[in-house]
């Protein structure tokens, strides 16, 4: 069968419909302006990790992105998990960028929603 419509998230430009001005605008933030922190909020599936992945991609910055879509069907999602899943990309890119282990190993902690 013929699958006309992916429902992953797009990753390029080309595949990215209509969010030129959304498009430069996160990558004016992330990029240009280096905003330490930079929400996209929209409903679901409106295109968010889309979004989000052009831009990456454009910038091509090193980055982590973790999909938490996986345990979409559990009622929670266990902070073991999400470490895991973080461990996961995080040993991605430091296998893709061996100089960043020196910056990682800075950093004292990380504190999610004051976990
Ligand atoms: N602007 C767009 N151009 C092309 N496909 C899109 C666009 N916005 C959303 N989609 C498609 O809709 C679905 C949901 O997009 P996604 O980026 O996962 O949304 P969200 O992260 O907001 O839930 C995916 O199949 C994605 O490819
Ligand atoms: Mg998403």
């Amino acid at each position: 069968m013929e699958v006309l419509f992916d429902l992953g998230p797009k990753d390029s430009r080309l595949e990215l419909f209509d969010r030129d001005s959304e498009l430069s605008r996160l990558i004016d933030y992330v990029g240009r302006l280096g905003m330490p922190i930079t929400l996209v909020l929209g409903l679901r599936r409106v295109g968010k990790s889309s979004l989000i992945l052009v831009a990456l991609r454009e910038l091509s910055l090193p980055h982590i992105y973790v999909d938490l879509r996986k345990f979409e069907e559990r009622q929670y999602l266990s902070y073991r998990d999400f470490i895991l899943e973080l461990q996961r990309e995080v040993n991605n890119l430091t296998r893709r960028f061996p100089a960043l282990i020196g910056f990682l190993r800075g950093i004292g902690g990380v504190s999610i929603m004051g976990n």
